[in-house]
């Protein structure tokens, strides 16, 4: 390859200049117009994730899927009316746990009297979910802030954004591709796993009448599978059952999840997958040995994921309530 010819040159300078173009979000955007923003995020959620454990994985979750769908822009806080459909009623979206939301919302509340006007849903969500995996135990992350709200919040967007549990490898990883990232971050990124929950419907099929041969997903050690029968007996009549992510350290961000993985204690089908396929299993066994470098590489991949498509100037606003836009359109 010659990296003399004309075209070439103009490809290697625009795209290098691409890094600073994207790099529109700064870690003291707030340092002016809103200093108690960061301590006040703190304090909030902090105080919900004493109260309410399941906070910390719920608003890692909502900002993974506000960031997939174009991008970190909060569209998935905002309701539903009578005219409009918003994202957050799409099936995908639906298991989203309140405490998301509510944590969110209550930060808000609280800058509203403090600096009224300001401070973005989005840049709330990314500070509230990168404040609760450091207080779960995981790393510092360095969020960086100046995002805009969305203006539109459309159900349709988010059809086939977003990995399930039934998806082959091949598919999970062309999705994250299509975002820019690399098989490692992704693989990263999930480990978000080891914190959280799933309901009984999203494995089920892996515990009764998995095939022929076997009544269970021979993936799953034996143990496991006989006690995720047990907890799910009843998922059909009870859709509120649910197994934790990361069964030995449920509420603890680690990598115990690479670990489990290991063992045949992987939840949902394309967890385990991330163990038997060549393309991931690599990554899953540096994550399992080395907990820094899967720090290291999960504060890079969420900080990748959180700069995503972000909206800046004219391209959004700052709502005054997260669940709905300042203009009716
Ligand atoms: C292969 C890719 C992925 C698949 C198939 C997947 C699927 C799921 C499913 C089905 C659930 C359970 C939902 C429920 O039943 O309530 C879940 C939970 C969760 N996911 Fe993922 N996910 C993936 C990647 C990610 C990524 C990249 C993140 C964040 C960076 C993430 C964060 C979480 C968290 C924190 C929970 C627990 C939510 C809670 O307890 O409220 N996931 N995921
Ligand atoms: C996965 O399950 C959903 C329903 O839960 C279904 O709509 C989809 O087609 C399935 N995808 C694959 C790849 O099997
Ligand atoms: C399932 O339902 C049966 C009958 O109501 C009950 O005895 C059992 O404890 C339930 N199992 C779970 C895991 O809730």
């Amino acid at each position: 390859m010659k990296y003399n010819n004309p075209i070439t040159i103009f490809l290697f300078l625009s795209l290098s200049f691409l890094p600073s173009m994207q790099n529109k979000l700064t870690p003291d955007y707030y340092k002016k117009t809103c200093p108690t923003f960061l301590d006040t995020v703190r304090r909030i959620v902090n105080e919900k994730q004493h109260n309410t454990p399941s906070t910390a994985a719920a608003t890692l979750r909502l900002l993974f899927h506000d960031c997939m769908v174009g991008g970190c822009d909060a569209s998935i806080l905002v309701t539903s009316n009578a005219y409009n459909k918003a994202e957050r009623d799409h099936t995908v979206n639906l298991p989203l746990s309140g405490d998301g939301f509510d944590a969110v919302l209550r930060v808000k509340n609280v800058l509203e009297l403090e600096c009224p006007n300001v401070v973005s849903c989005a840049d709330i969500l990314a500070a509230a979910a990168g404040e609760l995996v450091a207080n779960s135990g995981g790393p510092t992350l360095t969020v960086q802030f100046g995002r805009k709200d969305s203006l539109e919040s459309k159900i349709s967007s988010s059809e086939n954004q977003f990995p399930l549990p039934n998806m082959t490898m091949s598919q999970v990883i062309t999705l994250f591709t299509k975002k820019g990232f690399s098989v490692q971050e992704m693989v990263a990124l999930i480990g978000a796993h080891t914190i959280g929950m799933s309901h009984c419907d999203q494995f089920a099929h892996r515990l009764f009448g998995f095939s022929k041969t076997s009544e269970t997903d021979p993936a799953y050690s034996p143990e496991y599978a006989a006690g995720l029968r047990k907890l799910c007996e009843n998922y059909t009549k009870d859709s509120t059952m649910a197994a934790y992510n990361d069964v030995i350290t449920p509420v603890k961000f680690d990598n115990m999840y690479f670990k489990n993985l290991r063992r045949g204690l992987g939840l949902l089908a394309t967890d385990s997958a991330l163990f038997t396929d060549p393309r991931t299993k690599p990554f899953v066994e540096t994550y399992a040995d080395d907990e820094g470098k899967f720090f290291q590489d999960f504060s890079r991949a969420i900080e990748k994921l959180s700069a995503l498509d972000i909206k800046t100037g004219k391209e959004g606003e700052v709502r005054s309530r997260c669940d709905s836009f300042n203009s009716l359109n």
